[in-house]
């Protein structure tokens, strides 16, 4: 019997951010004809020549395929809009000081659809954003159009963690797809035809909203268990062994459970703060939120009292820091815990040697090197002299540290271990004093 030919799409994605570019990507990559816009003419011409913006495993392989065949980079939006027929946004949407989301980009983008939809055209939002953002959406283009020309708004949230994000993109434990009409349905389905995964399909209120509850339930779930790693502390128990017999309960399961110094990148805490601005404006106050922020703010303090009671005094002390980015396998900094504790070892009057596998350049262009700063080249440069060596990001590199020989030249043999990610026995064994998270 013949195969059913799924249909190929003309897409355009709006913004070559994360989202953005790791979509346009694996959207070549499944065949469709891509364009990919962004305001940025040099994050443009570099991509157009296969060079990609940030660190994102496997993405500039990708890219570089993509650009021989189906993928193109362009600033012209009017342009891009006008050839395609499904035009994903996926542009950012940051925090304002209140904790809204701002949507000045999406609303741009809206309204330059408007004025150039010159056939059928889906709209979809993949950017995280507040509910009623389509239902906006649509309201600006519908008012906006030019001519009478039909279109569909339609929600795609994307679930894709930095450092995997191709992983995700083809292997997601769902897609969601939050739409008005049949004929969105059957494009987003055929678009995402060869993936095999599981799609659920909702109004789009509800997907808007199942992005927000799903990474603050994440959250949730860490600051949960940084908050009883502190009582594990109190009470002289390991949080480590209680992580993991929690998890065995499929009900609970094993996954953001490890206790640290707590979360952050740039979707958890926008996303947590967003969800509490939109659902305040509702009409419901979701304290539970902010309780899930709070505990995550005090990990930080909590991390550096730790090593003051080891150390006394911190002034004029040499402290490694080893790992900068908010997780591993990414180079981004933005809203990353080791920031805040390096803010508040730098008052307490340390001296501090960073050092991160990826995130070198960010943190040089974030943090001036001064009398307290200095960059590291490894982890042993960093360490050498020093009275305390830090960990606050679960690189692998870190694993294979010998710590024998760092040991040796440190000045005195403390490790604060901000992940839970070293063997503590072995370390102990090896003649450390060792500070964990709740063990
Ligand atoms: C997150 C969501 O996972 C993803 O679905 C969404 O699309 C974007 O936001 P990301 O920001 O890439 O992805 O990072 P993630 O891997 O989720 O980690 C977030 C933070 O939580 C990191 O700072 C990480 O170190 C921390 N974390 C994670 C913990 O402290 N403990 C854990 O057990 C897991």
């Amino acid at each position: 019997m013949k195969s059913k030919t799924i249909k190929k799409y003309k897409i355009c994605v709006v913004g070559a951010g994360h989202v953005g570019l790791v979509a346009a990507a694996c959207f070549a990559k499944l065949k469709h004809e891509v364009i990919c816009v962004d305001t940025d003419k040099q994050r443009i011409n570099n991509l157009n020549s296969g060079k990609i913006p940030f660190y994102e495993p496997d993405l500039q392989l990708l890219v570089a395929k993509g650009v021989k065949k189906n993928l193109l980079f362009s600033i012209n939006l009017p342009e891009a809009v006008k050839k395609s027929e499904v035009i994903f946004i996926a542009v950012g949407t940051p925090p304002l000081p209140d904790g809204s989301a701002d949507l000045t980009a999406i609303g741009n983008v809206a309204l330059v659809i408007a004025k150039n939809i010159n056939s059928y055209k889906l709209v979809v939002g993949k950017s995280t954003v507040p509910v009623w953002t389509g239902k906006k959406i649509k309201e600006t283009i519908y008012r906006y159009r030019k001519g009478k020309n039909n279109f569909d708004v339609a929600s795609n949230p994307e679930f894709l963690r930095e450092g995997k994000a191709i992983y995700d993109f083809f292997y997601p434990d769902r897609i969601v797809i939050g739409v008005e009409s049949p004929r969105a349905e059957k494009i987003l389905k055929e678009i995402y035809h060869s993936l095999k995964s599981k799609i659920v399909v909702t109004d789009i209120n509800t997907a808007e909203l199942i992005k927000h509850a799903s990474n603050s339930f994440l959250a949730a779930k860490i600051s949960f268990i940084n908050a009883v790693s502190r009582v594990c502390d109190l009470a002289g128990a390991d949080v480590e062994k209680l992580s993991l017999a929690m998890g065995m309960d499929k009900r609970i399961g094993k996954d953001f459970l490890n206790a640290g110094i707590g979360w952050g990148g740039f979707c958890f805490p926008k996303d947590v703060e967003a969800f509490t601005y939109i659902s305040k404006k509702l009409g419901y106050d979701f304290k539970l939120l902010k309780e899930i922020k709070n505990i995550n703010e005090q990990q930080g303090q909590y991390f550096v009292d730790k090593i003051k009671e080891h150390l006394w005094i911190l002034k004029a002390k040499k402290i490694a820091i080893l790992g900068l980015s908010f997780k591993p396998d990414t180079d981004d900094l933005r809203f990353a815990p080791s920031i805040g504790i390096i803010e508040l070892l730098v008052n307490e009057g340390a001296n501090l040697s960073l050092y991160d596998p990826q995130a070198m350049a960010e943190a040089k262009q974030l943090f001036k090197e001064s009398s307290q700063i200095v960059f590291a080249s490894d982890v042993y440069q960093a360490a050498k002299e020093s009275d305390c060596v830090c960990f606050l990001t679960e690189w692998d590199e870190f694993k294979t540290i010998d710590f024998r020989k760092m040991k040796k030249t440190m000045n005195y043999p403390l490790i604060a271990d901000g992940r839970n990610m070293l063997d503590k026995q072995k370390i102990t064994k090896l003649g450390f004093e060792y500070i964990g998270i709740g063990r």
